[in-house]
């Protein structure tokens, strides 16, 4: 059975992006694959963070991956710092990245841009997700497109690893969906649909109310033009619609776009088809977080059977790139 592995930050409420991008698909891998998600609350220290906001958004975040459709019977759900090896593994390959190489990291030099004071966590960042995916042999990462480039460095450093010190990690492959792998904001369709703080009325929360989400929907930003049309360069703001209206259908963009001649009636079907797939999910949250303790346990569990896993890969790293093991004189 083929091994997965993903992960999302505690960094709000999860959004349409986390949902189709990714946490969507990871719902359908758990049941033909041996999956693994995490909730990486040590990626959550790389920016300015408040540490009970961070605590309480972990919880928050893990109730929304189960109200997503993850069934901890099914999967392996758990908390990345419950799970030490995550760190350690982190650090190996620190060791096996370069400074050259890190620096290209197109999200740490947006997300650094214009800071006087940035976290050399945030520097170091890819090094930990590569921990994340190398720890437990997966073998596919479902992520949106703006992992891509993540995913890459980590093959890089197992292939790297593998070479130097013989045989140790699995090498994984990206799975990122056809449409909606990029999901833009509502109201400026030239950047990402990130944390909702930063933009209320262009990023839909799985939390959102049928009317929150018919508003911004109605309210998103098109063209003058008129014309529908999927045209990402020229009209991103439509190809946007047409690209969330497809993905949450099960339709085509092209069958999306020869469904429609005006753009009122295509944003009116968008926010049905969007509001009939969130209620489950918020009615489904709201019930979980009536609960915490039980959610919580459930995390302790996940973390145990991912522990199992990661802490035989930790070993095989460590012999293998040179460390002497406790209580072994092997050389
Ligand atoms: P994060 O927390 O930003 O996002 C979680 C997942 O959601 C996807 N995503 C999107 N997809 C489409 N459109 C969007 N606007 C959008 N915004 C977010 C992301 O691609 C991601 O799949 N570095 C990762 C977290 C991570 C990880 C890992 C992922 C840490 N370790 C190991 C995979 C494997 C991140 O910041 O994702």
């Amino acid at each position: 059975m083929a091994r997965v592995l993903s992960g999302v930050q505690p960094s709000g409420s999860l959004h349409l992006g986390n949902y189709l991008g990714a946490i969507r698909q990871w719902a359908l891998d758990q049941f033909v694959a041996d999956s693994f998600y995490c909730v990486v609350d040590l990626h959550g220290l790389t920016a300015e963070h408040d540490p009970g906001e961070l605590r309480q958004r972990t919880l928050e975040t893990a109730v929304g991956l189960l109200a997503a459709g993850l069934d901890p019977e099914v999967c392996t759900l758990f908390v990345q710092s419950h799970v030490h090896e995550h760190a350690e593994l982190s650090w190996l390959l620190e060791c096996t990245a370069t400074f050259g190489e890190l620096s290209r990291m197109t999200q740490f030099k947006d997300k650094s841009l214009g800071r006087e004071s940035v976290r050399a966590g945030l520097f170091t960042y890819p090094a930990l997700m590569a921990a994340d995916i190398l720890l437990y042999d997966a073998d596919r990462v479902p992520v949106g497109e703006d992992q891509r480039q993540h995913l890459e460095l980590t093959r890089d450093l197992a292939l790297r690893f593998n070479s130097r010190y013989g045989e140790t990690f699995v090498v994984p492959e990206a799975a990122i969906p056809k449409v909606a792998a990029r999901v833009m904001d509502l109201q400026h369709p030239e950047r990402k649909m990130s944390k909702s703080v930063e933009s209320p009325l262009g990023t839909i929360t799985i939390l959102d109310s049928r009317d929150e989400i018919a508003r911004k929907v109605r309210k998103a930003v098109t063209d003058t033009d008129g014309e529908v049309r999927y045209d990402p360069d020229r009209k991103p703001g439509l190809a946007n619609l047409i690209e969330l209206l497809a993905a949450s259908t099960g339709r085509s963009v092209d069958e999306v776009v020869g469904g429609y001649t005006r753009y009122g009636p295509l944003k009116g079907d968008l926010a049905e088809a969007l509001a009939g797939a969130l209620a489950p999910v918020k009615a489904r949250y709201e019930q979980l977080s009536a609960d915490p303790a039980s959610v919580a346990a459930l995390l302790e569990k996940g973390a145990a059977k991912a522990s199992a896993v990661a802490s035989a890969t930790l070993r095989r790293a460590q012999q293998a790139i040179g460390l002497l093991m406790p209580g072994s004189a092997d050389r």
